[in-house]
């Protein structure tokens, strides 16, 4: 779909600029040929107005708090889904028949193994190496087991290296937390679902095996496909980059671990829970953190608030908000971190600072409470995120690996340094200190 084109006066040059329109009628003003025809490049902080690619995988309206995976509100896959069904219809763009979610699914299922060699693996990292790098490096490391399975050109190789990431990254979370332990590894069992197989690598042991909890099952399912995909955020843009160079899809991926690593994206859950526990240690009262969070003079903020591009509502929040409590109903637990969400919440929201500015809480100021409840360590936290937001990362690669038009990741500049200036040889650089 075209509009007309756009005009850009630039000094004394009229640029002529085609004009795109998406499925929901956003418009984008196309740049591409902007420097070869006029020698002018945008400039664009964090990329808040650039459309880098076409993608018909998500769709997501932050003004009316819209998630949709291919077309189904997100609201519904939640609620009627499992996560590989969901992880099928983010790659292949349709819902999958019985038979074909049936064999999909045995597929994951019979690739769940690590190979044995990789127990070593683990043993190399420090009992205390924060999970993400370990799961990051993990990933990586799988390149090394499949060399003849990484080219992105090659459909065969780029399914089964989809299919084989989805499968182990459970098994590798696991197993990295059991050497935390200084646990055993338990293996994958193949008559478990993927949540329910998680669940048992994680918390069984050889000698006793964990009882899982219909209702713990449930809700992580729901929380990894609240996860599942999120258009082009930070990691997601971080795996397309990586592959546009050719990088194979577990290259990508690892890189997208990291991306997703930092607090103010997936490491965020994590930081939701400890400032919650700073607020229960220090008596519960909201206030003096709330007035940190608007000092400009503070770098503090509220974590799990804000997002760039919902300015109404996250509607994963919602729906994880709910869990929360419908979770620690189900399970018996008070627990004084929900109480206090909860309070911060309400005082948020009510405040003209975070109201002004349109931030509301984002998916990961309740996550964090449920899988605390659930029995993970509060470091696990983005690793749960990581696991998933696997769907998504891949489909996101496989679309940009697909697309005839993809071009290398490679942005512009705008160079402010110094000019040109001739070398100084050692003994006569003026001391600067
Ligand atoms: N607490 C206090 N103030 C905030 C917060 C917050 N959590 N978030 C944003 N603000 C303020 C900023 O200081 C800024 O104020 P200013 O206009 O006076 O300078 C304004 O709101 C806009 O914030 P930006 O940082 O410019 O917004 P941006 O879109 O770049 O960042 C982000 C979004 C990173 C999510 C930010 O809101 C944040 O740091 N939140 C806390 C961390 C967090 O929860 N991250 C998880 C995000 S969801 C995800 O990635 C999975």
């Amino acid at each position: 779909m075209t509009r007309e084109d756009a005009t850009l006066r630039v000094g004394d040059g009229e640029y002529e600029l085609p004009v795109i329109v998406g499925a929901e009628d956003e418009v984008a003003v196309d740049i591409n040929r902007l420097r070869a025809t006029s020698g002018v490049v945008t400039f664009d902080r964090g990329f808040a107005n650039t459309a880098e690619t076409k993608s018909a995988i998500t769709f997501l309206d932050g003004e009316q708090g819209i998630l949709r995976y291919r077309g189904y509100p997100i609201e519904q896959v939640a609620e009627r889904s499992s996560f590989l069904e969901v992880a099928y219809l983010l790659s292949n763009g349709q819902l999958p028949t019985r038979s074909q979610l049936d064999e999909y699914v045995d597929e994951i299922t019979h690739h769940t193994m690590l190979r044995e060699d990789m127990k070593h693996f683990f043993e190399a990292f420090p009992r205390d190496a924060h999970p993400m790098q370990t799961l990051a490096s993990a990933i990586s490391a799988l390149a090394t087991y499949y060399p003849d399975a990484l080219d992105p050109r090659d459909p065969w190789a780029m399914d089964i290296s989809m299919k084989r990431l989805l499968a182990k990254v459970p098994t590798m979370v696991a197993w990295s937390y059991k050497h935390s332990c200084n646990q055993p590894y338990v293996y994958p069992r193949n008559d478990l679902d993927y949540v329910a197989n998680f669940l048992h690598m994680m918390f069984s042991f050889p000698v006793e095996e964990y009882e899982i909890d219909p209702a713990v099952a449930k809700a992580l399912n729901v929380l990894f496909i609240l996860h599942a995909d999120h258009e082009q955020n930070c990691s997601a843009t971080t795996v397309r980059v990586v592959g546009s160079g050719h990088a194979n899809l577990f290259s990508s991926v690892a890189a997208g671990v990291h991306a997703l690593s930092g607090p103010l994206h997936g490491g965020a859950n994590q930081r939701v829970v400890e400032m919650l526990e700073e607020i229960v240690a220090a008596g519960g009262d909201i206030a003096p953190f709330v007035a940190r969070a608007k000092d400009r003079d503070d770098p503090f903020r509220l974590m799990g608030f804000g997002h760039r591009v919902y300015k109404n509502f996250d509607p994963r929040a919602q729906i994880i908000k709910r869990y929360a409590q419908e979770v620690l109903e189900k399970l018996e637990r008070d627990d004084p971190l929900l109480a206090a969400a909860m309070q911060l919440e309400e005082v948020a929201l009510q405040d003209d600072y975070f109201i002004e500015k349109k931030l509301y809480p984002n998916v990961d100021f309740y996550s964090g409470v449920i899988y605390r409840t659930m029995g993970f360590p509060t470091d696990l936290f983005p690793v749960l995120f990581a696991i998933g937001r696997m769907p998504g990362w891949i489909a996101q690669w496989r679309e940009m690996a697909q697309d005839p038009t993809t071009r290398i990741g490679r942005p512009r500049q705008i160079y402010v340094g110094e000019g040109k200036r001739d070398w100084v040889e050692l003994e006569k650089r003026a001391d600067r200190s």
